[in-house]
């Protein structure tokens, strides 16, 4: 057996090298007034790259104005680009790497707040926005094909050294992947070789957009569902079919395996505490009472544990060959071994980033004693904050961090 990858050496995502395998994944950062950069989203990747993590996420950018989840979200556009340029100069000039997640919200999409039309594989109710999503023809999905690559080439202007397209969580592609959601009996549904036609679509479009402007500038990857966790979603047997056939595609250089549905099941993306009370008081009346109502339903609770999606990864993990990114209630350095001992070659953290954006140099600091643990309790209050702006409410951060 060969010796597992240290977590802290530099490694190779494709064309690029990051200073070691560690990820921020994207946390929605609700920074991005009138949909562009602000000095506080800039602060909030500067944190994790000044706390050593090898590449940060920016959640999030969204390749059109109806593909975004809220109306303040941004969405990639040339007016954009100078505000990504400072926030990936402000990452590099901390010797870290950044990604930006690219993709369309689908039935997720708050039509109201966007004052857009949403797209979904069928008409579809969204009742955080109140309104229907639209029936997606083939020339919207056309479009937002085209959209994602366009959204690529302006993340390389912009100097990012990542795209990570958003296959998962019932967004628009992996709404298309859904079975539940997915009723159609066009070229677009019925068969997995149909439902998976969007996503596949999506990457090889920004794989070519990517490799017309030159190979080697910038890394591809997706955040992809293993499972929606939801009866009748996307189960993990197609899900592992889908990311053979993107592997075999060749358009990407990495895949961040995710699970659950912000449609449906939101919670089990996360694992822990359901902030059924923090929810309900981010919406306003008649929604509020709605949540409180039916939130438990809505947010069922899992129980947390430390890499609790490493057992649905470990399947994919067997079956597949090209980097895997694994993710899921990493906070500590024994778990970031188990995740390099399992074959995974980068692992990605969300909540203890959030919380501590300096863990990682602490976590380096502290060499072979393990002694340092997360400040995230998986208390998932952070959860609410996306309605407002995004921190911890355990440890105030990215506000009072170091
Ligand atoms: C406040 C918050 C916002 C999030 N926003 C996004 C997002 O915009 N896009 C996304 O793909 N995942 C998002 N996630 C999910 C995380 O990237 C990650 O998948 C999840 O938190 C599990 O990882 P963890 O256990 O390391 O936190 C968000 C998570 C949190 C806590």
């Amino acid at each position: 057996m060969s010796t597992p990858a240290d977590v802290f050496a530099p490694a190779k995502l494709g064309p690029v090298t990051l200073r070691n395998r560690t990820i921020k994944s994207a946390t929605f950062e609700a920074r991005t007034p009138n949909g562009l950069v602000s000095d506080d989203l800039i602060e909030y990747h500067r944190l994790p790259a000044a706390g050593g993590v090898g590449m940060t996420t920016v959640a999030y950018c969204a390749v059109s104005p109806g593909g975004r989840t809220e109306g303040n979200g941004l969405w990639m556009r040339p007016e954009a680009v100078p505000g990504l340029r400072r926030l990936t100069d402000a990452v590099h000039a901390e010797g870290a790497a950044v990604s930006a997640q690219i993709g369309h919200a689908g039935p997720v999409a708050n039509a109201k707040s966007n004052k857009a039309t949403a797209l979904a594989p069928v008409r579809f109710f969204n009742p955080i926005g109140m309104r229907f999503a639209r029936k997606a023809t083939r020339d919207d999905i056309d479009d937002v094909t085209a959209a994602h690559a366009d959204a690529a080439l302006l993340a390389i202007d912009a100097g990012f050294d990542a795209v990570e397209i958003h296959l998962g969580h019932n967004y628009l592609a992996s709404a298309f992947l859904s079975p539940l959601i997915n009723r159609r009996d066009d070229e677009f549904g019925g068969s997995l070789e149909n439902r998976a036609k969007v996503a596949r679509g999506l990457v090889m479009a920004v794989r070519r957009a990517v490799d017309m402007r030159g190979a080697g500038r910038i890394a591809v990857t997706a955040k992809l569902n293993m499972t929606d966790g939801v009866r009748g979603g996307i189960s993990t047997e197609e899900a592992l079919t889908t990311a053979k056939w993107l592997q075999d595609d060749g358009g990407l250089d990495a895949i961040e395996l995710t699970a659950g549905s912000s449609l449906v099941n939101p919670m089990y993306l996360f694992h822990g505490d359901a902030p059924i009370k923090q929810f309900a008081a981010a919406f306003k009346p008649p929604l509020s009472w709605g949540m409180r109502m039916t939130g438990k339903k809505f947010l069922r609770e899992y129980p947390y544990r430390e890499a609790y999606l490493l057992r649905h990864a470990k399947l994919f993990r067997a079956e597949l060959t090209m980097p895997l990114i694994l993710l899921g209630g990493i906070t500590n350095r024994e778990t970031m071994d188990l995740a390099m001992a399992e074959g995974f070659q980068f692992v990605a953290m969300g909540r203890a980033l959030l919380a501590e954006p300096d863990l990682i140099n602490r976590i380096v600091a502290d060499g072979d004693r393990h002694s340092v643990h997360s400040a995230c309790t998986h208390c998932n209050q952070c959860m609410a904050t996306i309605y407002s702006r995004t921190y911890c409410v355990v440890t105030g951060a990215p506000d009072s961090a170091r």
